[in-house]
């Protein structure tokens, strides 16, 4: 009987470094890292160091960085424009718990660049800002509901953890009637009923919901793009109809554009998709990876600080992230750092689709070029529910199999790839080309010999899409 050919096989990464680190992390730090979303289990990454579009592992392996911390390090790792500029001012002291030139010159920038926020201040992490820009909309409008949508993500406090990312979609609840639910024990039921789930772009839903409690609902906090399910993005008009909406109601807009911010625009998605929401929230992208973040809006709702509410936080505006805000946002600002980066993002989704095309699977692109994913579909995902529909497991077999080559998506089939400026360098997004063909083949060679599940019925049906 003739043997049928074994699937190709995948390139093994040297691991004897990262095991050890691995089982040496795990007598001291839970899951053996400092977060959840990075304690892989026995494939936890250990990582050596970082340059422009490219990391090494501790065993010396390399790959195009296609992660990039998530998102903050827009530029490129070790970037010497901003680590020289860090450098320089952090010897003249990080911490006072005083006020820096460094800190005014960086929020100028920001309202400089999104041209509609009014007062902003500084925070550690997108997650305080978050929390931050919550609390003050509760302040100015009296009222504790905030309504957020499904499958988004906005930090690891309690108030946020709500509905974010089950893998089971009905533990959601119903389409019509969706469940608080909290991710992971410890957060008071008192916390989580503030909190109103909504589906993202159904509209008509969201005004049935302001018609029957708007007189509750403080604001709606919305990441613009949905970051937590590959940048799902709004249908037309959207944005638009929720700005009317919240308007209509007196309820606050707080764009979360700690992912979008001066990456989809210098604006932030609110430039991009030509909205003023009332507060927002940066981070990521405007520290190229240093722990920069803030939370700003207009005059009037941000004019509850300082006297009714509190914000504070001993590095809050540190030298080490004002400086790297001041000079990451100027590259931003005087520079074609993001034309290039979008453009390098339109480059490699170009570059997918060559590879893509000619195989007949249904797929799109979701998101921004500078941020974005590949959903094997032939319908349009416009929720978080509708990741569950796609072929994940076929992402996820294309991503192991990219990180075994040499590129580093995240494992998780959520979470974008995202462009930094250095990606453009060299035979970068060539190399990422070649490396997600070689993988796509070999994981589809794989699900012939059954190694993964089949396609989902459905999803396949129709070749070409994208
Ligand atoms: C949209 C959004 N909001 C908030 C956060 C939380 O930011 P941080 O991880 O800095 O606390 C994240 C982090 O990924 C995010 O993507």
């Amino acid at each position: 009987m003739a043997t049928e050919p074994a699937a190709r096989p995948t390139p093994a990464l040297r691991r004897e470094a990262q095991t050890a680190m691995y089982q040496r992390a795990l007598g001291t730090l839970p899951g053996g890292t400092d977060s959840n979303f990075r304690a892989w289990g026995k494939d936890t990454v250990y990582v050596d160091r970082g340059k422009g579009g490219m990391v090494w592992d501790v065993d010396g392996n390399e790959y195009v960085d296609l992660r990039m911390g998530y998102g903050p390090v827009i530029l490129g790792h070790g970037d010497e424009r901003v680590d020289d500029y860090v450098n320089e001012r952090m010897r003249k002291g990080v911490s006072f718990s005083l006020t820096s030139e460094d800190e005014v010159v960086a929020m100028e920038l920001v309202k400089e660049l999104t041209g509609w926020v009014d007062k902003v201040r500084m925070t550690v992490s997108g997650t305080e800002a978050t929390m931050h820009a919550m609390r003050v909309a509760r302040a100015y409008t009296g009222r504790d509901k905030i309504v957020k949508f499904e499958g988004q993500y906005h930090g690891v406090h309690d108030y946020a953890l709500i509905s974010v990312s089950p893998d089971d979609m009905s533990e959601l609840g119903d389409a019509d009637a969706p469940v608080r639910l909290a991710w992971g024990r410890g957060i008071p039921d008192a916390v989580a009923d503030t909190i109103i789930p909504a589906r993202y772009n159904d509209i008509e839903a969201l005004r049935r919901l302001f018609e029957a409690r708007g007189d509750e609902i403080a604001a709606i906090i919305v990441e613009p793009v949905l970051g937590n399910a590959q940048g799902i993005l709004p249908k037309p008009g959207f944005h638009q109809a929720m700005r009317a909406l919240t308007e209509e109601f007196g309820i606050l807009l707080i764009f979360d554009e700690v992912k979008t911010g001066f990456r989809f625009a210098r604006g932030g998605a609110a430039e991009f998709f030509g909205i003023r929401p009332d507060l927002a929230t940066y981070a990521k992208a405007m520290g190229n990876g240093y722990p920069a973040a803030a939370f700003g809006g207009r005059e009037e709702v941000m004019s509850v600080l300082p006297d009714k509410v509190s914000h504070g936080g001993t590095y809050a505006g540190n030298r080490v992230a004002a400086a790297a805000a001041v000079k990451t946002l100027t590259i931003i600002k005087e520079t074609n750092a993001l034309e290039t980066i979008h453009e390098t993002g339109r480059r490699l989704q170009a570059g997918l689709r060559t590879v893509l095309d000619p195989k007949g699977i249904p797929y799109v692109f979701t998101g921004h070029p500078c941020m974005f994913g590949i959903m094997f579909t032939d319908t349009d995902p416009s929720e978080y529910r509708d990741w569950a529909n796609t072929d994940h497991e076929l992402y996820d077999a294309i991503a192991v199999g990219m990180h075994a080559r040499g590129a580093m998506p995240e494992p998780d089939s959520r979470e974008p790839w995202f462009m930094c400026e250095a990606h453009a360098a060299g035979d970068t997004i060539d190399r990422v080309i070649s490396i997600f063909s070689d993988s796509l083949d070999a994981a589809l060679e794989a699900r012939a010999h059954g190694a993964f599940g089949p396609e989902p019925t459905g999803a396949m049906a129709h070749p070409g899409a994208g």
